[in-house]
This record gives structure tokens, sequence and C-alpha cells, in this order.
């Protein structure tokens, strides 16, 4: 049996999750401007969206995390993806709106037990922690795991592939998918990282000698570098779900 706890309620579990979970994202993720005004405060006000995943003996499964907010249930007012929901999220606590909506912002299996249906666990629970608390909407901003492997393929595009069973054929929508979500709209600008050629030569243990654009380890989009300015641009394309 596993059981979702609030990472409040494990703080012995924090090393190890901050270890294992690391690992799993690349390290160009970590390195978006837009979110660092807002990561201290997330962490403040929204502390009961952040859980664990454990077995009954407390072994760490995976992880996630997310934020409320309020969403008027169109397109029109989605968020532009992670980013501007972390900032939506935080603006409105502190001007006091009412929430109606979870926004799923990242959830990571340890590396040793992918593949075994821990993610719908985890989706699973979270969503009906969501409802219970007054969130009747569950929106997710999903990273596409396969398109890394496609990285020329425009968001809009790779969101209509599916199998021959009608599936997605990126897994991690396809779990979504499974457990009752639908996809709404692409969210090609969902984060943007920058830095200096050093940075990104460091970020993804590749030289880049010349101005141009550059197929990245993990990277879902290309990266452009401009030497002139020393400057490095990747905007990570996201996919809007929202869970039945
Ligand atoms: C994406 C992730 C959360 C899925 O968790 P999981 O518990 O392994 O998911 P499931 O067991 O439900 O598997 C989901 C699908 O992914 C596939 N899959 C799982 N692990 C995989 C791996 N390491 N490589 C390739 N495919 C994998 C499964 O086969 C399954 O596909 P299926 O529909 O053909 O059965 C997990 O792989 C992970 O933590 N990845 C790193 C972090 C990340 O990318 N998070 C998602 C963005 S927020």
């Amino acid at each position: 049996m596993y059981e979702l706890i609030p990472v409040a309620e494990a703080p012995e579990l924090d090393a190890e999750a901050e270890e294992r979970f690391v690992e799993e994202w690349p390290e160009f993720i970590f390195h978006d401007e837009g979110v660092k005004p807002y990561r201290e405060r997330r962490v403040e006000y929204f502390p009961e969206w952040e859980f664990y995943l454990v077995t009954e003996d407390r072994r760490l499964i995976a992880g996630c995390w997310g934020v409320p907010l309020a969403w008027d249930g169109t397109v029109a007012d989605l968020p532009g993806g992670f980013t501007d929901s972390l900032a939506r999220s935080v603006t409105s606590y502190e001007e006091g709106v009412v929430p109606n909506t979870f926004v799923l912002m990242a959830a990571a299996v340890r590396s040793d037990e992918q593949g075994r249906g821990h993610a719908g666990r985890v989706i699973t629970a979270v969503r009906d922690r969501a409802v219970a608390g007054g969130l009747g909407q569950v929106i997710a901003p999903v990273r596409p795991t396969l398109k890394s492997r496609y990285p020329l393929t425009p968001i809009e595009t790779f969101m209509t592939w599916t199998r021959s069973d009608g599936l997605p054929l990126d897994p991690w929508l396809r779990t979504h998918v499974r457990l009752g979500a639908t996809l709404l709209a692409p969210a090609p600008a969902s984060q943007t990282m920058t830095g200096t050629v050093a940075d990104w030569e460091k970020w993804t243990n590749m030289p880049f000698p010349s101005t141009g654009s550059y197929v990245i380890p993990d990277g879902l989009t290309v990266l452009h570098i401009d030497h002139d300015s020393n400057t490095g641009t990747y905007t990570e394309p996201n996919i809007w779900l929202r869970h039945a």
C-alpha cells in the first residue's frame, strides 16, 4: 500500500528527495529566472500542496507539488505555462483571490521505481486531495518526456501524435490521459532559461563554438546561442492538460 503525505509530515525524507528527484531533471530546468522571485513565497504560502508518495514503512517512492489559483475554465484564461502559473498563484494569494483550481506543477518517481504505475498513484491521490481541499478543477502544464527525441517538431504538432490505439504517443501524456485527462492547449513558452554561453556549456556538458541553434540533451526544443551577446536562450514548450 502507498500513501500520499504532505512533505511537512516527513522531514526525515527531505534530504533523500532532494537527491533523488533533482537527478531526474536536466540541469537547465533549474535556471528559469522567472521562477526565482516566487520560489520562496510558494514554499511559504502553499506547504500543504507538496507531497511524497511513500510505502507503509515510509520508503520514498515519488514526489509532486502544485499551486492553487483561480481559473475560469477557458483556454484563454489559462496561465502561459509553468512559470506563469507560479507567478499567478503567489500574486493571487497576496491579493486574497479565492482559488478554484489546482495546478500540478511537477511530479517525479525515483528512477529505480519508474514504469510501475506510481505516477498514476500520485496523480490520482493528489487530484483527490485537490477536490477535497475545494479545488474542483485540476490542470497541469505537462513536460512530455518523449518530446526530447523530437526537438525540431512544433509542440502543436507533437501533441496531436497518437498511437494506433488512439492514446498519445508520449508516455507521460498517455499516463494522464488514461487517468481521464484531456489535452487542452499547447504552452509553447512554459518556461524560459537564459544564461551565458559558458553557463549553457556547463549545464549541458556540450561546447557551443558558433552562434546558432543546437539540439541539447533532454531539451524539448532547441537552444539558441548568440556569441555576440554571449547568451543562450531556451524556451521550454509544455502541454496543458485538464483532469476530469
Ligand atoms: C514521468 C514519470 C513521472 C512517470 O512515472 P512512472 O511511475 O514511471 O509512470 P508509469 O509507471 O505510469 O509509466 C508511464 C508510462 O511511461 C513509461 N515509462 C516509465 N518509465 C519509463 C522510462 N524510464 N523510460 C521510458 N518509458 C518509461 C511506461 O512504460 C508507461 O508507458 P505505457 O503507457 O506504455 O505503459 C517518471 O518517469 C519520472 O519521474 N520522470 C522524471 C521526471 C519527469 O520527467 N516528470 C514529468 C514531468 S513533470
